[in-house]
């Protein structure tokens, strides 16, 4: 059977190998559920950049550009990192540029993985199925926030390991601590997130409504994949 690991924080990646493994990034609040709704919304590409000069600079190529920094706008960008940004007709077929504070760290950090794919709670049947369907054994990978862990990507990877359990099994306990948790929580997600940290940070922000729409189940059937370093449509 193949086997379903969980990194609960990115700084925990040197203990993976992903060299032969499908790795799923998740940054449920918000970047892999912005990524996940721009594809759903027509976006051509999008290429993940850990440093903001990098990322600033593909506007000289043509290339939208977004970025968050503790959850805020960054000047001189044209998108933030709000799901409802990239729902514009006007975005259909752009190649968009992309850094925030933990999401597109961790894709970048998954470097040398056989595959790299974007998972959240807006796409977790087609991942689930994505993942069925492969070949290859599973690492997800839990953005958190700043090497912390955070309740909301676990509770995703825990989600992933309950849907799989009859086809791919637990490598270790992370997985297992994922899926119990989930297993307490899938009934009432929004509840259950209500005290964690970056629930209260967004709160501070004032975008509940981009809480509640991240916390959404299959809305969406794209399973974004990183092919040449830019992110496309499997
Ligand atoms: C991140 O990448 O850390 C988040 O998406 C931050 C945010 O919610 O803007």
């Amino acid at each position: 059977m193949k086997t379903i690991d969980v990194c609960l924080s990115p700084d925990l990646m040197h203990l993976y190998n992903v060299r032969d493994k499908t790795v799923v990034v998740v940054d449920i609040l918000r970047a892999t559920s912005c990524m996940t709704t721009a594809f759903a919304h027509g976006i051509e590409s999008i290429t993940p950049f850990a440093k903001l000069e990098e990322c600033l600079a593909m506007k000289a190529h043509g290339y939208f550009t977004a970025g968050e920094r503790d959850g805020k706008k960054v000047d001189g960008f044209d998108f933030g990192n709000s799901p409802f940004e990239y729902m514009h007709e006007s975005l259909k077929g752009k190649n968009i540029a992309f850094t925030t504070t933990n999401g597109t760290q961790a894709m970048v950090k998954a470097d040398g993985a056989r595959e790299i794919i974007v998972g959240s709670f807006l796409n977790l049947s087609s991942v689930e199925a994505y993942l069925r369907n492969g070949a290859n054994n599973v690492l997800v990978i839990c953005a958190g926030w700043k090497g912390k862990v955070n309740l909301e990507d676990t509770l995703f990877a825990g989600a992933l390991v309950e849907l799989l359990k009859d086809h791919i099994e637990p490598d270790c306990d992370a997985p297992l601590a994922a899926q119990h948790l989930y297993n307490l929580a899938k009934n009432k997600l929004f509840d259950f997130l209500k005290d964690s940290s970056h629930v209260k940070r967004l709160n501070r922000l004032n975008i509940q409504k981009d809480i509640e729409y991240c916390l959404t189940t299959n809305l969406y059937s794209v399973v974004p994949v990183l092919h040449n370093g830019k992110l496309v449509i499997a």
